[in-house]
């Protein structure tokens, strides 16, 4: 049989973007989904000519079989602790055990790796996955984004298109923050997928974009003056994240919770994508920030 690309998570939005950017590069691919996935969605999937595994993500056995013969195993699983340790964990263990060279993880994030542990509940248990990536033996690469693009039509304080304000933390409004639309990312995810090569760390970014220039390209395209407000240290808002979160426990049990948003804006503060790896792969067409704004 020939390789093949295994996605877990391909039902999901980027899983299911990474899977067209997979066959559209002529790759033989293979969808990991659960039996309890939308049976339209797994349709959707098969049409592409892509061949559908359904596996209980709790059974070693089946994620085993479903891993064997893959050249690499890309997750895009979307989760807490229940989903980034626990199935991505065993879907690791399964890869290693099925002999699989490569595993790309749902990373998908702003650079964790360079931001202290607790401020960010997602990016924590990225970081606990990876302890156990960095002991096996397997390459693994992690793809960091910064925010999917698509944050920027949320009415986030960063762009707050209702209160027509741009808001950043830190003491400088030059401050770059990394952006990537989902196509970028899934496609430079199944280019990386098929790179036998590549590094522990590939860090992307559509468009680096100050609140400054956020100010100035949304005054440009949307004809109205935007306010810059800032909003204060970045120990501050740490501060305040860690109050917000102990207040409300609930969140908990939540992916996006409002106190794990603030977490991430705090990140896109504190963090940036630097060297980026964009040249990598010849072709991607980059997304910029005014094609983003100005369809906002
Ligand atoms: N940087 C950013 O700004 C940003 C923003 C959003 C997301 N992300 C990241 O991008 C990645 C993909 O997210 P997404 O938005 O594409 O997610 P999504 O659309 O919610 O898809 C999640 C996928 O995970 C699967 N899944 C969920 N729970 C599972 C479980 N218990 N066992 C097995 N599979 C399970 C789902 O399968 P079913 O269809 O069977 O439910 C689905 O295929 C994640 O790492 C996410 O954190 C980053």
């Amino acid at each position: 049989m020939k390789n093949f690309i295994l996605v877990a998570g391909a039902t999901g939005d980027l899983g299911g973007r990474i899977v067209k950017s997979l066959i559209s590069k002529g790759a033989e691919v293979h969808a990991l989904v659960r039996f309890e996935s939308d049976k339209a969605k797994i349709t959707e999937i098969a049409a592409l000519g892509v061949t559908i595994v359904e596996a209980d993500h709790s059974n070693k056995e089946q994620l085993i079989n479903a891993c064997k013969g893959a050249s690499c195993v890309v997750s895009a699983l979307a989760g807490l602790r229940d989903v980034i340790i626990d199935t991505q964990v065993l879907l690791l263990e399964a890869a290693v055990a099925a002999g699989v060279p490569r595993f790309i993880p749902s990373d998908f994030s702003s650079d964790f790796t360079r931001l202290a542990e607790g401020e960010n509940r997602n990016f924590d248990l990225r970081r606990e996955f990876h302890t156990h990536l960095d002991k096996a033996a397997i390459k693994g690469t992690s793809i960091l984004i910064g925010a999917f693009a698509d944050i920027l039509s949320y009415n986030t304080p960063f762009y707050n298109l209702k209160k027509q304000t741009v808001a950043y933390w830190g003491d400088d409004p030059n401050w770059n923050v990394d952006f990537t639309t989902k196509d970028n990312a899934a496609e430079f995810t199944a280019a990386a997928a098929l790179d036998a090569e590549t590094p522990g760390i590939l860090r992307i970014a559509s468009f680096q974009l100050s609140p400054l220039e956020m100010a100035a390209y949304a005054k440009d395209v949307k004809k109205t003056e935007f306010m810059l407000k800032p909003m204060g240290s970045l120990a501050d808002f740490s501060a305040y994240n860690k109050r917000e979160r102990a207040a409300h426990p609930e969140g908990e049990n939540e992916l996006y919770t409002s106190w794990q948003q603030s977490q991430y804006m705090h990140s896109m503060f504190s963090v940036q994508n630097a060297p980026l790896n964009n040249d990598r792969y010849p072709g991607i067409n980059w997304t910029s920030a005014e094609e983003v704004i100005s369809r906002i």
